[in-house]
């Protein structure tokens, strides 16, 4: 029963936790555009309330994956860890001939270890998603790809994805975004990532989860 003071008050408490995003993307280069601009996302939603987590391009340099824990690094743990805990989660690849990059792949293939107890894979999670390009077709493909392996991962996509044509002018020296537009698409993909967040957290505190 919901209607007792204590069930209101349990709900309460959970409803104020503060959604956890967690964002995973870039490349390893100094000054990658693409963690740059899930810098710029994931910065919308802290502003908005969410508790927020960047593993960059250097934080993804794994192992390629290969199933079972003892196959899994500290670095694999944590972002494990950080999958297996977030309320949503942001996702920024480059294009990299037509596709994701096998870095962004490879973390992604990490989620196999999202199982067992507690979620599975991305079930329930908003995910938003970025990517970038030198050209339109590549980053129109490289999100259509990304959306793909979310519905795999049973996420849920945020209706808006951001497809950006990267230049070197893109970001000032402090990582702020010099194209208004280009900045309005990626913290709108932030804001949405959360507000979804917000209402899965919503409906699991109705339902007792
Ligand atoms: C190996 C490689 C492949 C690329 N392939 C494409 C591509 O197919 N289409 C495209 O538009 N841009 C392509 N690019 C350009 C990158 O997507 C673009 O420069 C991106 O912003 C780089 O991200 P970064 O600044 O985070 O390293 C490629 C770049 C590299 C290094």
């Amino acid at each position: 029963m919901l209607s007792t003071p204590a069930a209101k008050s349990a709900i309460t408490e959970r409803s104020e936790r503060r959604p956890f995003i967690l964002g995973i993307g870039g490349t390893p280069r100094e000054r990658s555009s693409t963690e740059l601009a899930l810098r710029v996302s994931l910065a919308a939603a802290a502003a908005n309330g969410a508790g927020t987590m960047l593993l960059g391009g250097r934080d993804l340099l794994l192992p390629l994956y290969q199933p079972g824990p003892e196959h899994q690094t500290p670095q694999s743990r944590r972002l494990v860890d950080a999958l297996r805990r977030c309320d949503g989660l942001v996702i920024a690849s480059p294009s990299y001939h037509g596709a994701m990059s096998g870095l962004i792949k490879n973390a992604l293939d990490y989620t196999e270890e999202v199982r067992g107890a507690g979620r599975t894979y991305l079930d329930g999670i908003a995910v938003g998603l970025i990517a970038c390009a030198g050209g339109s077709q590549g980053a129109g493909q490289t999100l259509a790809a990304l959306r793909g392996v979310a519905h795999a991962l049973r996420g849920w996509p945020t209706p808006f994805g951001a497809a950006i044509c990267t230049t070197p002018m893109l970001f000032d020296a402090d990582g702020a975004c010099l194209d208004l537009k280009t900045a309005a698409q990626l913290e709108l993909v932030g804001r949405q990532v959360l507000s979804f967040a917000r209402m899965n957290m919503a409906a699991g505190d109705a339902a007792g989860r």
